[in-house]
């Protein structure tokens, strides 16, 4: 224990008030999942657990009023098939009064950044937002300009790794450039950016180098040493130094090498995939966090940069289009169960983080392939259907139930679709062939959940109500 820890411990009545954490780390909530844990409860586990800035994917209204008074800081955003309206600048100007100022009253909630999109240059999306990005990122922080929050604001894009590359003659990141073709707009944007003092975000995934790249050399997605690749004489051993400084390099070629950086969104799924597990995601982690709490920085940025992990809990309703591992990419379980250890503090020490308080489960029922049914006929079309509409990823190769047999499969899939359905008795019949037991028939790694049960929608209610007030009065008394 250093010397400044322990005039802390002395200063702060007892050492476990002061728990050193990464400065400035940020988790992103996602929230496509059938059964969400309630804000509050997400509030109070980022609490205990000293994570002070979270990103959202909208500006939901229940989620922001349980982030009112935590001093959390907080990124809201314009979803991508909002970002067509937002080219209207009283669309803008609304979305901010409505989503932003609203909450800007002592005790509301700490907004910093609005994200504009999220990766709306993605190649996947065809151009689709290629015309519509950059208008809506002027007319956003202009209107928060215009209201007078823009110094404290930011409006910032959020793009993926695939927004720039270097040529296959020359993979180093020094002869990073923007994609040729959105180089123009790019530049515009990063342009627009400078000119407010807003820095730009940026996703990058390792696990993505390595997912459908069976020749990426696997040390290179983690930090803990790999042959080194060397560029201009500056060593790259892991892929998200080389991927960051891409981009430092891309945005040197067009004149704003300072430009500030952001990671968006960086993690390891532990699902889904044969590289997507818990030995996989603890190494990245392990690799990741000493680094942030040194503020190691990368060759070409040396020191801070504020990143978010991706993300804070399982999302079982995510698309899927990318891949199985989608809906595990949490630190924490569908549930708000910890998943793993991991030290926030950056010394990785073997421990877990703070579960989720107070969750309520539905019972301990589970639906089952049921012993007796003899016509197995239609086994196949009933766990289609049941995968079609619950969420099946954990059979899949090199997932942590693929070694079921081919009854397990059934009750598995029958099973995630009865507690997706809350457990209706209805829903656990698939023409008579499954039945439900009280018995737990989880097995190694394959676990079969009990899903939370829904909470009451009258609890968000009165906390809104109370923020809505309280910006009512600090509007009259302001
Ligand atoms: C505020 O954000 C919510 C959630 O993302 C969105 O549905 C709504 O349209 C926004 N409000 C305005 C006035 O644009
Ligand atoms: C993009 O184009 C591909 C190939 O034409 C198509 O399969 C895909 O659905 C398109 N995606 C979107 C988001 O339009
Ligand atoms: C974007 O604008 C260009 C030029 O005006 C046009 O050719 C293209 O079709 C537009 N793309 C979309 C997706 O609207
Ligand atoms: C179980 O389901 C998974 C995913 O659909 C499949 O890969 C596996 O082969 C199945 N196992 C058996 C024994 O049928
Ligand atoms: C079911 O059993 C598994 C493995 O033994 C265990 O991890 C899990 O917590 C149990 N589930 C419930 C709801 O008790």
């Amino acid at each position: 224990m250093n010397f400044s820890k322990w005039v802390l411990c002395l200063g702060l009545l007892g050492c476990s008030v002061f728990v050193a954490h990464v400065e400035g780390l940020g988790v992103n909530w996602g929230t496509m999942a059938t059964h969400e844990l309630p804000p509050g409860t997400v509030v109070q586990m980022l609490k205990d657990n000293g994570i002070k800035k979270v990103k959202l994917f909208d500006a939901d209204q229940y989620t922001l009023s349980a982030l009112a008074g935590s001093n959390i800081e907080v990124m809201v955003a314009i979803p991508n098939d909002q970002l067509a309206s937002m080219t209207s600048y009283e669309r803008a100007k609304q979305w901010v009064q409505r989503n932003v100022t609203r909450y800007n009253f002592n005790g509301g909630v700490s907004i910093k950044y609005v994200a504009v999109g999220n990766e709306p240059f993605l190649s996947a999306y065809n151009g689709s937002f290629l015309n519509v990005t950059f208008p809506a990122l002027q007319n956003i922080q202009n209107a928060l300009n215009e209201v007078g929050v823009g110094d404290t604001v930011k409006a910032t894009v959020p793009v993926n790794a695939d927004v720039y590359n270097s040529p296959v003659s020359n993979p180093v990141p020094s002869a990073g450039r923007f994609r040729t073709d959105i180089s123009d707009l790019m530049t515009q944007i990063v342009e627009f950016l400078a000119k407010n003092s807003a820095p730009l975000t940026v996703n990058i995934y390792p696990f993505l180098s390595l997912y459908g790249n069976d020749n990426f050399p696997i040390d290179y997605a983690f930090f803990d040493g790999a042959t080194p690749v060397v560029d201009n004489g500056i060593q790259y051993t892991n892929v998200f130094d080389a991927n960051f400084d891409t981009l430092v390099s891309a945005l040197k070629a067009v004149g704003h090498g300072d430009m500030t950086l952001m990671v968006g969104e960086v993690g390891w799924p532990t699902d889904g995939d044969k590289n997507a597990n818990i030995a996989s995601a603890v190494r990245f982690y392990n690799g990741l966090m000493p680094r942030l709490a040194a503020n190691t920085g990368t060759p070409l940025r040396p020191g801070y940069i504020e990143v978010y992990l991706f993300g804070l809990i399982d999302e079982d309703a995510k698309s899927i289009a990318p891949g199985s591992f989608e809906r595990h990419w949490g630190i924490f379980r569908y549930d708000g169960q910890p998943k793993f250890p991991l030290d926030l503090s950056g010394q990785n020490q073997n421990k877990f983080l703070v579960a989720a308080k107070n969750v309520n489960y539905l019972p301990q029922q589970w639906c089952v392939l049921n012993p007796k049914a003899n016509d197995l006929s239609k086994l196949g079309t009933n766990i289609n259907y049941a995968c079609t509409f619950a969420d099946c990823t954990s059979l899949g190769y090199g997932s942590s139930c693929n070694s079921l047999d081919a009854n397990g499969n059934a009750s598995y899939a029958f099973n995630m679709y009865y507690q997706v359905q809350n457990q209706n008795p209805l829903s656990c019949n698939f023409e008579g062939l499954a039945t439900v037991t009280t018995q737990n028939i989880s097995q190694g790694t394959c676990n079969f959940i009990i899903q939370i049960a829904a909470s009451p929608s009258s609890s968000l209610g009165p906390s809104l109500v109370a923020l809505v007030l309280s910006a009512v009065f600090a509007f009259l008394f302001q």
